[in-house]
């Protein structure tokens, strides 16, 4: 999977990207990644990338031209199949779990468009940008960080990048609902002891107390999860006994 990021501030995504998870992703070459500065497509002596809003009012907005420009570029960098051209912006579909694992499936260069001032030219999202993808219904100063969310909650999905796959697949949101609570030493302390269950060494007992646990706390915390998720009977029963246990 390559990604490349259209950014007036390539070295923060760069740098950014360097840490940790997708960082040893980067190094491991289970990705790539690739920063785009529509400065560099600029034909002006000023190397300007922005201008004023046409019918007035504060701010600016960036040109449609040295972003198209970087996208083309970034576009043509790589032999891929399936391309993606997304714009970060406070006005697209929010970003879930699920959008995130369909790219994983369908796209093997994603394209993600950092805006900043008042954001782009209309008709650069009309003509290049397949998608607009937001963080959540609040505005940031720039779509650097929605960037670096998706690039980093990307490839968490891919394989060989956590050191254990089934991380990512007990991850919250992975199967509709919240993880089960995790603990770790010491098995004692004033705040409370570990749940004996858990140190039991019975895989099926720990597996089915974990899988109530989860239910139960996304009932609690997230009920709005719980419509959209068929339950088996199974489940059912488990919830109405965690139901049972907190009151
Ligand atoms: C200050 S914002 C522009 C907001 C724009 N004037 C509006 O009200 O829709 C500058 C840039 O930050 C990014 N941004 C801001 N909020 C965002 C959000 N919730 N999700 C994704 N990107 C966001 C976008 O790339 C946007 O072009």
């Amino acid at each position: 999977m390559h990604f490349d990021v259209i950014s007036l501030f390539p070295e923060m995504v760069m740098q950014a990207a360097s840490y940790g998870v997708t960082g040893k992703a980067i190094e491991k070459k289970i990705v790539s990644l690739s920063a785009w500065n529509p400065r560099d497509y600029t034909t002006d002596k000023h190397r300007t990338v922005d201008a004023k809003p046409y019918g007035g009012g504060p701010g600016m907005v960036m040109k449609y031209q040295p972003l198209a420009d970087a996208v083309k570029n970034a576009k043509s960098s790589q032999d891929c199949k399936n391309k993606k051209v997304v714009y970060l912006s406070p006005q697209g579909k929010v970003i879930n779990q699920h959008l995130l694992s369909t790219i994983k499936h369908d796209t093997d260069q994603l394209i993600l468009i950092a805006g900043r001032y008042e954001g782009v030219d209309e008709r650069f999202i009309e003509t290049i940008c397949d998608e607009e993808w937001s963080l959540g219904d609040y505005v940031i100063s720039g779509g650097e960080l929605g960037a670096l969310i998706v690039i980093d909650a990307v490839t968490r999905l891919l394989p060989d990048v956590l050191g254990d796959e089934d991380s990512a697949k007990q991850d919250s949101y992975s199967d509709g609902l919240l993880e089960f609570p995790h603990y770790t030493r010491p098995e004692k302390l004033d705040q409370g002891n570990v749940p004996e269950i858990l140190l039991s060494g019975n895989h099926a007992k720990i597996e089915r107390w974990r899988t109530k646990q989860a239910l139960g706390r996304t009932w609690k915390k997230r009920s709005d999860l719980l419509e959209h998720k068929k339950l088996t009977a199974i489940e059912h029963g488990l919830l109405e006994e965690f139901k049972l246990e907190v009151q």
